[in-house]
């Protein structure tokens, strides 16, 4: 298969799905249970190959500990919601495409040095908007909607988060100075 030069490479861009904002915590929860196990069992995974195979075995072990850590998310809210419902999205089922499609490639992509970098530079751009502005935000409308419960869990998240944030983003200062 021949190389796609196009600037998006692959599609890697577009893997993260976002949780979506909702004026309902229990909704917000939703999302972050549906984004938290999209990640650990497809984005993360399939980034923790493309490192292995690109012959970074520091970065691949990194992937999979936040592939680990993105499940204990989901797990954390879903402790409070046992029994809420949660299905994926349109945009997640698209997500999950994306990456079945860089499985499909990932001769490709793990041969070719943007490969890990793009997973790297998407991977940091989904824990940022994750530290900073996702969940930070659900947990100030769940405190302000009397949830403190689901709010100290928000903030447990925030935590694990802005730590993969520094993680990824020191990985990337090595990858780029190496
Ligand atoms: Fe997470
Ligand atoms: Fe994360």
């Amino acid at each position: 298969m021949s190389l796609d030069c196009q600037e998006d490479f692959l599609g890697i861009d577009r893997f993260f799905q976002e949780a979506v904002y909702h004026n309902e915590t229990d909704l917000n929860a939703a999302s972050s249970i549906e984004v938290e196990i999209y990640e650990h069992e497809s984005m993360y995974p399939t980034f923790a190959k493309i490192a292995l195979e690109s012959g970074n075995l520091e970065v691949a072990g990194m992937f999979t500990a936040i592939a680990r850590e993105e499940k204990e998310h989901a797990d954390l809210l879903r402790e409070l919601y046992p029994h809420l419902e949660v299905t994926d999205t349109p945009e997640t089922t698209e997500a999950r495409r994306l990456v079945a499609q860089i499985e499909e490639q990932m001769q490709v992509v793990s041969t070719d040095p943007r490969g890990l970098r793009r997973a790297l530079e998407t991977a940091l751009e989904v824990e940022t908007i994750e530290a900073t502005r996702t969940y930070p935000a659900f947990a100030k409308l769940a405190r302000e909607q009397g949830k403190e419960d689901v709010a100290k869990r928000f903030d447990e998240i925030v935590h694990s988060e802005q730590r993969h944030m520094q993680w990824v983003q020191r990985a990337l200062d090595r990858l780029v100075t190496a």
